[in-house]
């Protein structure tokens, strides 16, 4: 009788393929993923929605209100407790300076009254989205964040993104990794710097881009996750007190372009600018007759802010050594340019004008204008 001999090798195998064919067994099976446990709705985060219109609430035959927009987000009560309020409902570039002071001063407010506040998501329109959103980065004095948050379509148009956004930002504003980030800017799944992002295209989803400097973080299925972290004063080191300021001083953007008349500078100054951004040609040129108004200007003591229209780049201050050694032989008219004029650093001109004017809620002093533009 023959007597068949299975070596060890051979009888693991057949094991193995008898267990194949029997279906998962708990020995090969991945361990299951914990049942996902619903978090009770009390210990969820609390956000606060301040709505300001736009076209996320630009609705044909009427805007949505706070409240709809609030409602237009499946199963944001996994991730947040919401509260509501309508601050305003009109276009971005309708909101006035005045509502500017009142939002700033309402989420302040509200940071010191309402300690069990996550974060607070403010809608806007995206046409001037990265100046209120700087605005606010620069004025609200708490490490909790403020997360601003627009559509490029209307709820009337197909493809309407504007509450998956508003979604993605309670997320963010519930993150506590979204804290000391200063004001932060979330569309179209990324999380942009309030400081550093612009709008870059008139009509496409994927329109706000940080420049050079790339995006802050996105916002995944899964999480949050954030990539990078900006190193300029923000939260709690901003120095802007906005509690006695009723108005913002008046500061004006003019280009430079080839064969541009000063006299639009001299019509600023006349008209009240305390403050005027220039957009100049590369690193500092100007044009035309452009130079007569900024002489015009600085005899009547109107600051002049130096900020490139390239699109991106930095203006530099002048080397402390350089004007020292320059001003022995200036004129009377030269000095007093070099009194009024401050390099705007990497900020773009309409956010070096954001800058300015609350640069001048503080102070007239040169020096300290250019230690502003070079810490924030
Ligand atoms: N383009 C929109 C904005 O930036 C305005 C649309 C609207 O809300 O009327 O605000």
């Amino acid at each position: 009788m023959t007597r068949l001999v299975l070596r060890p090798t051979v009888l693991l195998a057949i094991a193995l393929l008898c267990l194949h064919l029997a279906g998962p067994s708990p020995l090969f099976a991945q361990p299951a993923a914990p049942a996902a446990q619903p978090v009770p709705a009390a210990s969820l985060p609390r956000v606060h929605f301040v709505a300001t219109g736009g076209t996320i609430s630009n609705r044909d035959g009427g805007r949505l209100t706070a409240e709809d927009l609030a409602k237009s987000m499946p199963g944001v009560d996994r991730y947040a407790r919401l509260t509501v309020e309508q601050f305003a409902n009109v276009a971005s570039s309708e909101l006035t300076l005045k509502q500017w002071l009142g939002l700033a001063k309402r989420i302040n407010d509200l940071y010191a009254t309402e300690k069990d506040l996550a974060g607070v998501v403010v809608t806007s329109g995206t046409d001037t989205l990265e100046e209120t959103a700087f605005f606010l980065h620069l004025t609200v004095k708490d490490p909790r964040p403020v997360v601003v948050v627009g559509s490029m379509r209307n709820p009337s148009t197909l493809g309407y993104e504007g509450a998956a956004n508003l979604l993605e930002g309670v997320r963010v504003a519930a993150d506590p990794a979204a804290r000391n980030k200063g004001a932060l800017v979330v569309l179209n799944d990324e999380i942009n710097s309030a400081r550093n992002v612009t709008k870059t295209d008139a009509l496409r989803l994927q329109t706000f881009r940080s420049r050079e400097y790339g995006q802050l973080g996105v916002v995944d299925r899964d999480r949050v996750v954030f990539f990078s972290q900006i190193t300029q004063r923000t939260n709690e080191r901003v120095e802007f007190d906005l509690s006695k300021v009723t108005e913002l001083p008046r500061v004006d953007v003019i280009m430079v372009y080839q064969g541009a008349p000063g006299d639009l500078i001299k019509a600023a100054v006349d008209s009240g600018a305390k403050g005027i951004v220039m957009a100049v040609a590369g690193a500092g040129a100007t044009s035309g007759t452009q130079q007569e108004g900024l002489a015009y200007a600085a005899e009547k003591g109107v600051f002049i802010v130096n900020s490139t229209r390239a699109g991106s780049g930095r203006i530099a201050p002048p080397r402390g050594d350089v004007p020292a050694a320059a001003m022995a032989n200036a004129t009377e008219a030269q000095r007093r340019r070099r009194q009024f004029s401050v390099a705007g650093e990497d900020h773009t001109p309409v956010k070096a004008r954001v800058l300015l004017m609350l640069a001048l809620t503080r102070t007239n002093d040169r020096n300290e204008i250019q230690r502003i533009f070079s810490e924030y």
